[in-house]
């Protein structure tokens, strides 16, 4: 079970993956209440937010029993208001069959409310999933912000226009594969601040400028070098040679991310930039691993981890966005894949 998309429904067809198969699960399951995908079995339109997160964790069981142990899950969700049409919209309390959106129906359920939440509260779905997943047995290690530069404009006057969705990193155990050094990232300017960093069981702290150069540790890397060697090896010869002001100062990625939303233009649903799980494939997966995506949607996590070296296993519920990935993988990938 490598490099194909299962179609049907996730729940059911996970049972058929062996356990501990997959190294990384990187996901955006449909978000509570807000698009009708057309299709029997659909995950997003339950009544209410309880049943869709206790929907997802009886999916999340079988994803534990399939991860490997050193495994982790890179969970994209977004948050709606209750009663509203989806993230971000206003409560709308005329229109309760669903508003015509592109090729979708923006589905807007009247019954969505959780418990004596009022209109226009904000449910906070993401942040009970996150909760539900912990209670089940997971670890929650942390909220990535994944802040949109070009958010979807809202024509709201009482609060602000939202810019960002989360990415939640679950792992199956204390200890998992993370990778922190491939996905470094530009230190801009120097704050004086204290930023410890690990490598290869020795501590770094001490975030300036002058202790990073007197200690010559490839924190420091020459510009826009990628592999690591290389950069190591230049940095030395380029300090021997006193050109230390080419090299570029690195540094622990940091928990905020911002990526442009680019939608993919054969899809007519919500894909997420191949940008932004970049960082959650390097990080989560190594080399020739296997990351799973149980709502394959158009395949951008097929793409991205054949794009990298790593291998993908997927499933989704559409068999027309099943072929809609198998083309994007090709026309992406071509015969490489
Ligand atoms: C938000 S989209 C995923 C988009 C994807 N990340 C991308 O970049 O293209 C969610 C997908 O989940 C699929 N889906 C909904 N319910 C499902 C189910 N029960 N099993 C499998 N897939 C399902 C939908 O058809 C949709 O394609």
């Amino acid at each position: 079970m490598i490099n194909k998309i299962l179609c049907g429904d996730a729940i059911a067809l996970i049972k058929d993956v062996p356990d501990e198969h997959v190294n990384c699960v990187v996901t955006s399951p449909p978000y509570y209440g807000l698009r009708d995908y057309g299709h029997d079995g659909q995950i997003g339109l339950e009544k209410s937010p309880k049943e869709y997160v206790e929907k997802l964790v009886e999916l999340f069981r079988e994803i534990h029993r399939i991860l490997k142990k050193d495994g982790t899950v890179w969970l994209n969700l977004g948050d709606s208001y209750n009663g509203s049409g989806g993230p971000g919209s206003q409560w709308d309390n005329k229109n309760t069959k669903g508003i015509k959106s592109g090729n979708f129906k923006k589905f807007n359920n009247p019954n969505k409310s959780v418990g004596n939440l009022k209109p226009k509260d904000l449910i906070g779905i993401p942040w009970r999933v996150a909760f539900a997943l912990q209670a089940d047995g997971w670890y929650l290690r942390q909220d990535i912000i994944w802040h949109k530069p070009n958010p979807m404009p809202e024509s709201v006057k009482d609060r602000c226009t939202k810019a960002h969705e989360y990415i939640f990193l679950l792992s199956k155990s204390a200890k998992y594969y993370y990778d922190a050094e491939a996905i470094v990232e530009d230190a801009t300017g120097f704050d004086g601040r204290k930023d410890t960093y690990f490598k290869g069981g020795v501590k770094y702290d001490g975030f300036n400028e002058q202790t990073m150069l007197s200690r010559g540790h490839e924190r420091w890397r020459y510009k826009n070098l990628k592999e690591k060697g290389q950069q190591t090896h230049i940095m030395h010869e380029k300090r021997a040679n006193g050109l230390q002001d080419e090299l570029s100062p690195i540094r622990n990625k940091r928990s905020v991310w911002t990526v442009t939303t680019k939608p993919y233009k054969e899809a007519h649903f919500a894909t997420y930039p191949q940008d932004l799980i970049k960082p959650c494939i390097l990080a989560g997966c190594p080399e020739n691993g296997i990351v799973f995506d149980p709502f394959m949607g158009s395949g951008t996590t097929a793409v991205v981890a054949r794009k990298l070296n790593r291998n993908y296993l997927g499933i989704e519920l559409n068999p027309e966005y099943v072929k809609l990935s198998e083309e994007r993988i090709y026309n992406e990938l071509g015969m490489f894949n």
